[in-house]
């Protein structure tokens, strides 16, 4: 009998740099027989990032690049991509900013989660400075990345209310979570209309 064969996955690399919730969520969503994409190769800038756990865990490939030597890891991280056949990249706590030639040539394809409603509060510390200005609101957005920090093309936000009693570290938690349920929806959004 024939073997039944699915539709084609989207061959996807995530560039950590940390604790790697997010990497996780996306290699659960990955799972999913109805999932678009298939998570095969995780990029770390740091060899002591938590999320590298995960490519033991779910047998994914890795490695670990100095983005200090950027040219030089770029250069790397490209042939890496090719050869893995990687239509998508996923950023997901990558604490370095790519050059605009990399980007260049993964144009439209390099997603980026970052937790702020952008285009406020680009940048780091964001929790804190959402709360020193007294927002009601705050949020997580997944954007393409171009080469301006936290400046691409808005796929999807979602909003989120501070509580009175708000401090940057609740802020995060609760931030967290619905980036974790954002960003597959993104993903989603983005390959249904590339
Ligand atoms: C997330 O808050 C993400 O928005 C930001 O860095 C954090 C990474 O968290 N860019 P994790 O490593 O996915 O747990």
């Amino acid at each position: 009998m024939a073997k039944l064969i699915g539709p084609k996955k989207t061959k996807t690399a995530v560039f950590i740099s940390g604790t790697g919730s997010n990497l996780e969520k996306l290699i659960k969503y990955s799972i999913n027989k109805t999932s678009p994409i298939k998570v095969s190769l995780i990029i770390s800038s740091n060899a002591n990032a938590k999320g590298l756990e995960y490519a033991k865990l779910y047998n994914i490939k890795k490695k670990i690049y100095d983005y200090n030597k950027k040219k030089f890891s770029e250069k790397k991280t490209l042939k890496v991509l090719e050869t893995n056949h990687i239509k998508l990249i996923c950023l997901a706590g990558f604490m370095k900013i790519l050059s605009s030639n990399f980007i260049r040539k993964f144009k439209g394809k390099i997603l980026n989660i970052h937790p702020s409603l952008l285009p406020k509060y680009k940048g780091l510390k964001t929790h804190e400075r959402v709360i020193k200005n007294k927002e009601k609101y705050s949020g997580c957005t997944v954007h393409l990345v171009n080469s301006k920090l936290d400046s691409g093309k808005i796929v999807l936000q979602k909003r989120v209310k501070l509580s009175k009693k708000e401090t940057p570290s609740s802020l995060q938690k609760k931030i967290l979570k619905h980036e974790h349920r954002l960003y597959p929806k993104a993903i989603d959004k983005i390959l249904a209309n590339p």
